[in-house]
């Protein structure tokens, strides 16, 4: 099978890349190295993936038309994951417009093109900051989505809608995966794990937003992929499905948890609450077990502990 992957350099496509040619499939990938974080991290996520010609790699945008329907003819493509946009909630308020310009309309894009050349399935992923300011959970797929927070979620969901509408229009199947926190080797600099990690290991203080009791569902890296994976092999019709680890812990929890783990002990500076930040996160996994066979398997610890090793010395650690 063919796969695309859009944002294929990132944290979370790079990561499905290796999986997915470790199994076999063959892959492309679509992504303009932007500079939302250092985009060597990016090329060197690209180098990881094997020797040169392993894997398809074309730099450019999903914004632009006939480059996206070249890459679809070209690969000749079965499926489409779609992970390339703006993340990210604190930015995202300070640049509404970049938000909906490369989420929304570039998952429009995306999709015209797919539509132009007869490619009808595609993997997408949502967040769970569609899910809006919730202080009890866990969420399920058919609760209300319509009081999004920050402009990053606002897209999210509008991207949902885009392609609800284009598997009733023209029969697009679309699977949107709303993922929770993803954490793991390689993770976005500006996650708040990995700035944990850089400030521990520089013997900064922690900084937190907030009084530390707002709680999130942090989910693996490799059982996010598994569950895409699975998504892949399934995607028929319109889906939305959450993927999490349904076991929400709160941001001090996962402070002591860090410290613990790398041994290091930095004092907490306390920070204001960010606006577009929501209290909680927590996802009901039952639609994914159900429709996927998805099954989280690794727990905080587990999952903390295998990022720390990965890290190696902390000179590696050179985020910005
Ligand atoms: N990491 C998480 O916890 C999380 C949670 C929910 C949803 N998501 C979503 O999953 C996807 C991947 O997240 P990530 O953490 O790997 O982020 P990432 O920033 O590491 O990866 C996104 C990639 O997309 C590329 N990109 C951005 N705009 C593009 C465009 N217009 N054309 C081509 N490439 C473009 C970037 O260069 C980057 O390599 C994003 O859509 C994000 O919103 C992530």
């Amino acid at each position: 099978m063919n796969v695309l992957i859009t944002g294929g350099a990132g944290f979370i496509g790079s990561t499905l890349a290796g999986r997915l040619l470790r199994e076999g499939y063959r892959v492309s990938i679509v992504d303009n190295f932007n500079s939302a974080y250092d985009p060597a991290l990016k090329r060197q996520n690209i180098r990881r993936l094997g020797p040169a010609g392993s894997v398809m790699v074309y730099e450019g945008d999903v914004r632009q038309p006939q480059f996206m329907r070249h890459v679809l003819r070209h690969e000749a493509v079965d499926v489409v994951v779609h992970l390339a946009g703006l993340a990210g909630v604190r930015p995202s308020l300070q640049n509404p417009t970049a938000y909906f310009d490369h989420n929304l309309n570039g998952t429009t894009v995306l999709l015209d093109a797919m539509r132009d050349t007869g490619v009808s399935r595609v993997v997408v992923a949502s967040s769970s900051s569609v899910y809006g300011n919730r202080v009890q959970g866990p969420f399920l797929e058919t609760d209300p989505a319509d009081e999004p927070v920050s402009p990053y979620a606002l897209s999210k969901r509008a991207v949902e809608l885009v392609c609800s509408q284009y598997s009733r229009l023209y029969g697009l199947n679309a699977y949107c995966l709303r993922l929770f926190t993803v954490y793991g080797p390689r993770q976005r600099p500006d996650m708040a794990i990995s700035r944990f990690l850089h400030q521990l290991y520089r013997g900064q203080p922690v900084r937190l937003f907030g009084d530390g009791h707002s709680q999130r569902d942090y989910t693996y890296v490799d059982d996010i992929v598994d569950g895409m994976v699975r998504a892949i092999r399934r995607v028929s019709g319109y889906e939305v499905i959450n993927l999490g680890s349904a076991a929400p812990v709160s941001l001090l929890e996962l402070v002591w948890l860090l410290r613990d783990i790398t041994g290091r002990h930095s004092p907490i500076e306390w920070q204001a609450d960010q606006p577009g930040d929501v209290p909680l996160t927590y996802a009901d996994i039952d639609k994914a077990r159900r429709l996927l066979g998805y099954a989280p398997a690794t727990n905080l610890r587990e999952g903390l502990t295998h990022m720390v090793e990965q890290l190696g010395k902390p000179t590696v650690l050179s985020l910005s």
